[in-house]
């Protein structure tokens, strides 16, 4: 066995026990600064930008679907479809020989996706190194930021004037 530390580039991140990663199917999470949701589905992990790409939405409470043959997160905002593996955003298209029958297209890389590995029951998330600008990236930086977090105390004080 080698004994080089596989994590040593600096880019994996221990994020905690898979025990209690599974059982919590979903955990939010800061990986390096950045807003990450580590989500446990069917034995697999997946992990991605918490903040879906359209408009900052949590996709930690977000169903899970399986949307021509890929299993997606839907944003709880709005609907917007992202699969788990990619990060791919689908969106429906009418088919005009079935109408029961939707077609899917792929809008392309829309949510910034992240690997994450197990390692003798621990689970370590690999930010992302794909390159240039991913839409869920806004989320992440200082303006994205911002806008969040304008947007959680418009809905805190809506809660506390309820
Ligand atoms: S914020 Fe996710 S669908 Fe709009």
């Amino acid at each position: 066995m080698s004994e080089k530390d596989p994590f040593e580039s600096g880019k994996s991140f221990l994020v905690g026990k898979k025990e209690e990663l599974a059982e919590s199917k979903r955990t939010s999470i800061m990986v390096a600064d950045r807003f990450v949701v580590i989500i446990y589905h069917q034995g697999v992990f997946y992990a991605m930008d918490q903040h879906c790409y359209h408009a900052g939405g949590s996709l930690l409470d977000g169903d899970i679907e399986e949307i021509d043959n890929k299993l997606c997160i839907v944003c709880p905002k709005h609907k917007y479809k992202i699969s788990l593996a990619e990060g791919e955003g689908l969106y429906k298209i009418p088919n005009s020989k079935d109408k029961d029958q939707p077609c899917w297209r792929s809008k392309g890389i829309k949510q910034r996706v992240h690997k994450v590995t197990e390692v003798d029951g621990n689970v370590y998330v690999t930010l992302s190194e794909t390159p240039g600008w991913i839409d869920s990236d806004y989320y992440q930086s200082e303006k994205g930021r911002a806008e969040l977090k304008i947007e959680q105390d418009l809905e805190h004080s809506k809660l506390g004037s309820g």
